[in-house]
Parts: C-alpha cells; structure tokens; sequence
C-alpha cells in the first residue's frame, strides 16, 4: 500500500518535471523548430531572398535592417510587419521607419511562398530572422545558425518604436542606453553597426555631419555635399552610400572608413572619436574574419530578444494583418 502510494506519487512528479520540461523546451528558440513541421523553410526563404536581391541589390541591406527594427521593438515578433487597423498604431509609419524601412512587400511575398509549401506553420518573425541571415550571405557577409520557434505578435507600437530606435543623431551615452534596454552590450553596438557596411541613407540623415562636423575627412564632405544641399527641404531624400568603399558588399570596410573620418552618419564617427570603442572599430577594420565572426553572435543574441513562443501571440497568414 505505502509502496503504491510512494510509486504513484513518484509518477505525479516524473508527469510534473516531464510538463515543465516542455515549457523550457518551448521558451527556447532552436534551430531544429521547423525539421519535422516545414522542412523546405529554409530553402523556400533562400531561393525568394535570392530572386528580390537579384532584382534589387539594395533589398539585402534593406531586408537585414527590417530584422533589426522588428527585434527592438516588443521583440521579435514582426509587429513592424502590421499596417494600420482597429487597435493597431502601425510601427510603419514611426519617424525612424516611415519613408526609409523598405522591403516590406518583399517579406509578404516570401511569406506567400512559404504558406505554399506549409501553410500556417512558420512565423513571420521567424521568416525575418532567415532573411536577415540569408541576404548577409547573398552580399559576402558572414552566416549563421538561425534559432526558430518565434511567434508573431498581435499588436504593434509605433511609440515604442520611436523611443526604443536609435536615431542617427543621438550621442553614444543615448546609443549605449537604447542597446542596453535590449540587453545588448556596447561592443554588440560597434559590431552590429558593421551592418552600415551595405545600403543607401538619405542626405537628411547626414546633412549636419557633411556641414557642420569637425571629425569629417575634408574631400569625402565635399564629395557628399555634391548631391545633399545644406538646407532641409532640399534634396532631403537623395541617398548616398553608407560605406563610400564597396557599398554592394559585407565586408570590414566600414570600420576602415571611420579609421579615415569617413564615417557618413554621426552615429557612426561616433563608434571612432576618440573614446572607449575606437580599440574595437580598430580591431575590426584590421581582422575581417574577428568581425564576421562577432557579427554572427551578435544577430543570434539580438534576434533573440524577447521572443513570443509556445502558445503566446499567433502564427500570421498574412504578414501585415493579424489572423
Ligand atoms: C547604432 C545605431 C544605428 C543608427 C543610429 C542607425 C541609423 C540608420 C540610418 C539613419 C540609416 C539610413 C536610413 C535612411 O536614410 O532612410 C540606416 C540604414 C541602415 N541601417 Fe542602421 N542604424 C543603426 C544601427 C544599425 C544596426 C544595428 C543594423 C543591423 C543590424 C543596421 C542596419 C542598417 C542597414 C542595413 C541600413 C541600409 C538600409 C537600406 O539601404 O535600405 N543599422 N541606419
Ligand atoms: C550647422 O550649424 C549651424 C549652427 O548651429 C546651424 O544654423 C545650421 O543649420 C547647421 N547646418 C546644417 C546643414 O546642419
């Protein structure tokens, strides 16, 4: 009797560790999540990357940056995915997105691509995190192991978005504070800015720096001032290359600009002005395999911010409405 007792009660524990065994199972993101449930995910997110980048060469960087304003605001979750609805203030349209986050329907049609081969299955948020990863690789940049398992939300913040992405203009203690929010260290920061190794930015987002900066290399301000005129209204939206080097390729150059005040936006001298991550940006622009190698760690650790899993938030059919 007091042996059944003590087996059954043994049984009562082995079904309540085995439960919240699950839970921690499901908490965490994995590689593996889709192997039995979409094993084509990821070579259906490869080949539509591929045909967008091929159309456009831009989209990669474009792409890359999406994942980055998705995972600092609640998340990744895909709530910049979401347009305007009922009881949806779309993170779209917040100063740091709103006519310069690009790709959008970019992700819709991967996403379409992937409903095809298993409908209802894979996430939005997790299909950004792919993307990101495969469009690195499509302009040279490093790879990684994607971790899966990410829901997507059913709400979105455009003023979360306004106060938790970094504005071009801010000072590094502001920069430090927004990385930090997100349990992103600073040496995260400098590495995760190497993504300015690719892509276009508007001359009003580095108007003041080519006017008005000191720590400025001379020839490469006039050079940009050529096509971004010194008052605002003017040529406002006229884009320029973030690395002047080999803008179409993930490679270490960007750290060499700064070396040589050739940085374009304020936010990226700042990394190599004379304070505590200029050893850093050094290191980098000598060792390009030490910064794919950082860079790949750091795009794990931040998609893994905050992610939705197990029951909580949905799987969307469509990326930019909730189910
Ligand atoms: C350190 C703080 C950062 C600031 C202040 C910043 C700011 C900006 C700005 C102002 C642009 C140009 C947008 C435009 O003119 O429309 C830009 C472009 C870009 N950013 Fe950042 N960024 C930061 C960090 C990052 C990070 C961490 C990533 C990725 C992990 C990233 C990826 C990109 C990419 C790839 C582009 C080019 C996008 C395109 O050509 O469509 N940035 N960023
Ligand atoms: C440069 O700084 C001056 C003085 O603060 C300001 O009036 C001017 O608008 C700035 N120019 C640009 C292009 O930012």
């Amino acid at each position: 009797m007091s042996s059944l007792r003590a087996s059954s009660s043994n049984l009562v524990w082995v079904a309540a560790l085995v439960v919240s065994l699950m839970a921690l199972c499901e908490a965490q993101l994995s590689p593996n999540y889709y192997d039995k449930t979409c094993p084509q995910v990821l070579p259906t997110v490869k080949k539509a990357t591929g045909t967008a980048i091929a159309r456009e060469h831009r989209m990669a960087a474009s792409l890359l940056r999406l994942h980055f304003h998705d995972c600092f605001v609640q998340g990744c979750d895909a709530s910049i995915l979401l347009n305007d609805a009922a009881g949806i203030v779309s993170e779209k349209n917040a100063r740091q997105n709103f006519r310069s986050a690009r790709g959008y329907e970019v992700i819709d049609g991967i996403k379409s691509a992937v409903e095809k081969v298993c409908p209802g299955v894979v996430s939005c948020a997790d299909i950004l995190a792919i993307v990101a990863r495969d469009s690195s690789v499509y302009v040279g940049g490093p790879s990684w192991k994607v971790k899966l398992g990410r829901r997507d939300s059913t709400t979105a913040s455009k003023d979360l978005a306004e106060q938790n992405l970094p504005i071009a203009f801010d000072d590094l203690d502001t920069l430090t504070s927004v990385f930090a929010r997100q349990g992103l260290s600073l040496k995260d920061m400098v590495v995760l800015s190497g993504s300015h190794t690719i892509g276009l930015a508007q001359c009003a987002t580095f108007r003041g720096r080519i006017y008005n900066e000191t720590n400025i290399d001379a020839g490469f301000a006039r050079m940009r001032q050529r096509r971004c005129p010194p008052t605002a209204g003017n040529g406002d939206t006229n884009l320029a290359p973030l690395d002047l080097v080999t803008p179409g390729s993930f490679d270490n150059n960007y750290y060499k600009n700064l070396l040589r005040k050739k940085g374009l936006l304020h936010s990226d001298q700042l990394l190599f002005n004379g304070g505590s991550t200029d050893a850093t940006v050094a290191a980098y622009s000598k060792d390009q395999a030490a910064f794919f190698a950082d860079f790949a760690a750091a795009m794990v650790k931040m998609g893994d911010i905050s992610p939705l899993t197990g029951s909580a938030g949905e799987v969307r059919k469509v990326c930019s409405v909730v189910n």
